[in-house]
């Protein structure tokens, strides 16, 4: 998930822009933003690339374990043969370009203050410390069950809601597949993680071309960590991802018909810190507009997230303690912080 969640929550929140009522735990340091222009973006193929239609042969076991391998090695795969229908996917891409391509103050009907709305534009801002344009655009909403949401959902462009609906209800198929997969990667039941499942989460993110002359001072979106499980970004064919391996900023290009998965927050905290969540970024470019689905699937508000028991022994004390999802989702409004350091409200030794 995006970190302007979080960093405008003080904005969005009248609550909480008063001081009295917050109680900032961490800040993110200024050296975990690289200089733009410092980034060592690197080589292709560096991207393990699972396929997924090994997990529904005999050859499961070997799959699991490149995923397990992926996960803690990476933090992030690729993966081919998911099952999303070509076109679904290029439905998708064509309504998220067509609601942003829509006159302005069409799209503002969706901008709120309450972050946990069911739907809310955000959009680029300016970060004065930094000295910085985010210029992100995203509309970010709740699709689990889709029928559930689709009502609170944008009915311009018309076709938004039949073609979102859709690639909704695909994506939350292979989220549940991986996470099963993940699990036993984990050595845990094969439904551990998805019995934790609750909703899903979507954030149709969109990047305008930059101006030339701004590129230097325009962001994408900022480093940072999701708060979730796993994500499952779907980019179009524009380059901009950037994560963090080995210590250095590496590119994730596109790859045709694939989607990437990495590792979020909490699914660092339910493996005891084996699988770390994924730092990552996007930056912009001069000549085309990007666009990226991210979906993140989240747990029931008394889900247990500390690490599961199996996972602890002798040799991997718990890293963190137990605590639940409703508690990790209230913390992170009291901390101003966009990566997986706002787990460390949870470790075990602060008991
Ligand atoms: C996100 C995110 C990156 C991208 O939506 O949380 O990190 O490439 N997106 O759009
Ligand atoms: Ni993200």
């Amino acid at each position: 998930m995006s970190p302007t969640v979080f960093q405008q929550a003080d904005a969005l929140h009248p609550a909480l822009s008063d001081p009295k009522n917050v109680q900032y735990t961490y800040t993110d340091p200024l050296s975990e933003v690289p200089a733009l222009s410092g980034v060592d973006a690197s080589f292709d193929g560096s991207t393990p690339i699972i396929d997924m239609e090994g997990l529904l042969g005999p050859r499961r076991s070997e799959f699991i374990k490149q995923i397990g391998h992926a996960c803690e090695k990476n933090g992030f795969f690729a993966v081919r043969n998911h099952g999303i229908p070509e076109m679904k996917i290029s439905n998708m891409l064509d309504t998220a370009r067509d609601f942003f391509h829509l006159p302005e103050e069409e799209r503002l009907k969706f901008r709120s203050s309450d972050p946990d709305s069911i739907i809310r534009l955000v959009t680029g801002f300016q970060d004065k410390t930094r000295n910085i344009f985010v210029s992100r655009q995203s509309l970010k909403f709740h699709c689990h069950p889709v029928e559930d949401f689709k009502s609170h959902w944008p009915s311009t462009p018309p076709s938004f809601r039949e073609k979102v609906g859709e690639y909704c209800a695909s994506v939350r198929k292979v989220e549940v597949a991986i996470l099963e997969a993940i699990s036993e990667s984990l050595g845990l039941e094969r439904d551990y993680i998805d019995r934790l499942l609750k909703g899903h989460y979507v954030s149709i993110n969109y990047y305008p071309a930059c101006q030339e002359s701004e590129l230097d001072v325009t962001h994408g979106v900022r480093t940072h960590t999701d708060p979730t499980i796993i994500t499952i970004l779907m980019q179009d064919d524009v380059p901009g991802l950037q994560v963090i391996n080995d210590d250095k900023w590496i590119d994730v290009n596109p790859i045709p018909d694939a989607v990437v998965v990495h590792v979020g927050d909490m699914l660092q905290a339910l493996s005891n810190c084996r699988y770390k969540s994924l730092l990552h970024q996007a930056i912009v470019n001069c000549e085309r507009e990007r666009v990226s689905i991210a979906s993140y699937c989240y747990p029931s508000d008394d889900a247990a997230i500390g690490p599961a028991k199996k996972l602890i022994d002798d040799d991997h004390p718990a890293i963190y303690k137990d605590f639940t999802y409703k508690e990790f989702h209230e913390s992170m409004w009291r901390v101003k912080c966009s990566t997986a350091k706002r787990l460390d409200l949870f470790m075990a030794e602060s008991d």
